[in-house]
């Protein structure tokens, strides 16, 4: 019976992993994130060489639209102290004031702009709009411990392309490993040591990309550390409940349970 179930299960894997490859020409790397897992937390550096990266990159043809300049103070994220928050917005950012209708420097209570000039999706929810993993290792308690995989996404078109192009009607498609279709209309964005890392962190495009990938997923899911944390006191909350309950549970009973064996 054993050796049934277990024949069964291997032959689902093997089915499974076949299905999987066979379907997708879309290749995802899988990257070791530190926010993943029940206790991952974000690397604060990261997010900041991450930050770096969006901004002298990313930010020229991409929005993030959704993401409150002033939550790069906050703890759990880059956690820059408020008076270089306030420097931050200020040098690389303009808004036009709602009021005056005029141009001015962004303030930390405005949003990261939208840019919409090339073309380009917005950033802010991307980590958690695409899902890297699919089928079994997208699923259930993969989940908990890898991620849905959209952060790995990220990583991995920034990494894979082939260095193939090709024009159609008038525009420039890169050939890429991780986008569904298997060509892009963004040029690969980054190249070795385009960014000097404040940190002196290496620069190349492994690093960048998964640099900028866990700072994306901090922009998507900035609450991500306190819901883990609360979901870990909701344990031990549960733990000592039940053993209480069972104890309490036995208590009740002894008089009657003791009897039946006098
Ligand atoms: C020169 C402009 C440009 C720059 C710089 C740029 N992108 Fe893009 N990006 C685009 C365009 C255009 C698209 C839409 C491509 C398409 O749909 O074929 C895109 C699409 C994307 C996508 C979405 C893929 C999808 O599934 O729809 C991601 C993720 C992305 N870019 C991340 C980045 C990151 C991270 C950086 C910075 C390292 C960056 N981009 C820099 C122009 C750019």
């Amino acid at each position: 019976m054993l050796r049934k179930i277990a024949l069964t299960a291997a032959s689902a894997l093997i089915l499974s992993t076949g299905a999987s490859l066979a379907a997708g020409e879309q290749h995802v790397e899988d990257v070791a994130f530190a926010h993943e897992g029940p206790f991952g937390r974000f690397d604060q550096f990261q997010l900041q060489r991450g930050l770096q990266v969006f901004t002298e990159v990313c930010a020229g043809c991409h929005g993030l639209k959704y993401v409150p300049l002033r939550t790069l103070s906050d703890e759990g994220g880059p956690g820059l102290p408020e008076d270089q928050v306030r420097a931050y917005a200020a040098d690389n950012f303009s808004v036009i004031d709602k009021e005056t209708g005029e141009d001015r420097a962004a303030l930390p209570t405005d949003n990261f702009p939208a840019n919409t000039a090339a073309g380009a999706p917005d950033l802010s929810l991307m980590a958690k709009a695409r899902a890297g993993f699919h089928g079994p290792y997208g699923t259930g308690i993969n989940q908990l411990f890898r991620g849905m995989g959209g952060p790995e996404y990220i990583y991995s078109i920034l990494t894979g392309y082939t260095g193939e192009e090709k024009e159609e009607f008038g525009s420039t498609f890169y050939e890429n490993h991780a986008f569904a279709g298997g060509w892009i209309a963004m040029a690969p964005p980054l190249s070795d040591d385009q960014v000097t890392y404040a940190d002196g962190h290496p620069a190349t495009v492994a690093d960048m990309a998964e640099d900028v990938a866990s700072f994306l997923m901090w922009a998507a899911e900035p609450k991500l550390m306190a819901r883990k944390d609360a979901g870990f006191v909701s344990v031990i909350f549960l733990v000592i409940l039940s053993t209480l309950l069972f104890l309490t549970n036995k208590r009740i009973w002894a008089g009657i349970k003791g009897k039946k064996h006098a």
